[in-house]
């Protein structure tokens, strides 16, 4: 069975997500936790965008050392980033550099303002000037699938004469179709020059409801890595989830014809501590890790469960780390009961302060929802520590 790398984004593209910022400290303990995962490859942020992420991503690249998970220093095709992504990744054991440059029409001329010609000639400098630091290069053309395929593959098949060693096409806005973005994939390896001698990835965002479905259309087209984020956060719908992609592979994977090396076991608390460290709450109905994905309310579908659990479930929870009851929280829970829930079982630091104004706001919502469920119990802990 043929593998499919995971290369994850969280940190990153993830990170992109409106009000998921993380402090460094944070990163560090969420790169162990998706090395953890199984994870093969990690991008932990962008080294030029801030102190606070440089030094991220330098710590990480020392301390997941000995772990097998490749670091990723991510830049724009211009010196000063690549001069940051090289530097911050110099510990790290295994290590690429990700360029990427704006490759659809509309970026061109709204966005990055240069002609086609251009874009080219600065993307054949900066893979060459990283290759001079960096053996290992991943080339993304932003937007590429409303680039055209003309200029993409002229543009692809100049970063390959470089030196780039991984083509990612991204699916920036989530606008492709599932069938076109794999044929997208068979057409580039087919088509352009030295394109079978590169590893290709997909990069797939959520506008449209398709990220895994595109993602698992390139994987069938050729692609051996597929970009991902966990909880699916990133910029407006988000990216590819990781769960929902992993668990696609695992459950179909005699169709699929792949596999991946992500540990199921550890995606439950995976998922969930990405939830915690970015105040960001899991939808109840989300794929996989949501708080219905395996509840049963129909008469029907109980009566099936009982005598049969794959009457109506196609994936066990269990082995994902998922408990099948949960402990509610409601109007009569005292102040023990949600300090206990906070920082003993979902591992949030508070202040004394900060947990007593939890408790009020709590009070309030368990008044009006009856029960208050571990997301929104999130949700109030990220508007007291944000309160100004
Ligand atoms: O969505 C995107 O195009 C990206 C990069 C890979 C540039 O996040
Ligand atoms: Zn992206």
């Amino acid at each position: 069975m043929k593998k499919i790398k995971i290369f994850d984004t969280t940190l990153r593209d993830g990170e992109q997500s409106p009000g998921a910022t993380l402090q460094p400290e944070q990163k560090i303990v969420l790169a162990r936790q998706l090395a953890k995962l199984g994870v093969d490859v990690l991008e932990p942020g962008f080294p030029i965008s801030s102190p606070g992420d440089f030094s991220a991503v330098q710590q990480i690249s020392r301390d997941l050392n000995g772990s097998g998970v490749e670091i990723v220093g991510f830049a724009r095709a211009v010196t000063q980033d690549i001069d940051a992504a090289v530097k911050a990744t110099a510990d790290a054991e295994l290590r690429r550099l990700h360029i990427f440059i704006s490759s659809s029409q509309i970026l061109l001329e709204h966005q990055l303002r240069k002609s086609r010609e251009q874009v080219i000639q600065i993307a054949r400098d900066m893979v060459a000037y990283g290759k001079r630091f960096v053996d290992r290069i991943e080339f993304s053309p932003m937007d590429a699938s409303r680039a055209g395929e003309e200029f993409l593959f002229e543009l692809i098949e100049a970063v390959i004469a470089e030196g780039a060693t991984v083509i990612n096409i991204p699916d920036t806005l989530g606008y492709a179709l599932p069938e076109e973005y794999g044929r997208l994939f068979r057409r580039v390896r087919e088509q352009v020059r030295g394109g079978d001698s590169v590893e290709y990835s997909t990069h797939c965002h959520n506008d449209l409801g398709m990220a895994v479905a595109n993602s698992l259309a390139a994987v069938q087209a050729g692609a051996t890595q597929v970009e991902v984020t966990v909880n699916g956060v990133g910029e407006r719908a988000g990216n590819c989830s990781l769960e929902e992609l992993v668990m696609a592979i695992e459950t179909r994977k005699q169709t699929l014809g792949v596999e991946t090396s992500i540990d199921i076991g550890h995606i439950y608390e995976t998922s969930r501590m990405m939830s915690r460290h970015m105040h960001f709450p899991i939808a109840y109905n989300k794929p996989v890790v949501g708080r219905n994905a395996f509840q049963h309310e129909s008469g029907i579908h109980q009566d099936g469960m009982l005598k049969n659990r794959n009457t109506f479930e196609i994936m066990e929870p269990e082995k994902m780390g998922i408990p099948r009851n949960m402990i509610i929280l409601g109007k009569h829970s005292g102040r023990h009961a949600i300090k206990h829930r906070v920082v003993d079982e979902l591992g949030i630091s508070m202040t004394e302060e900060q947990l007593e104004q939890l408790f009020v706001d709590f009070k309030k919502t368990a008044d009006e929802l009856k029960r208050v469920t571990d997301d929104q119990l999130i949700q109030l802990v990220g508007k007291t520590v944000n309160r100004p």
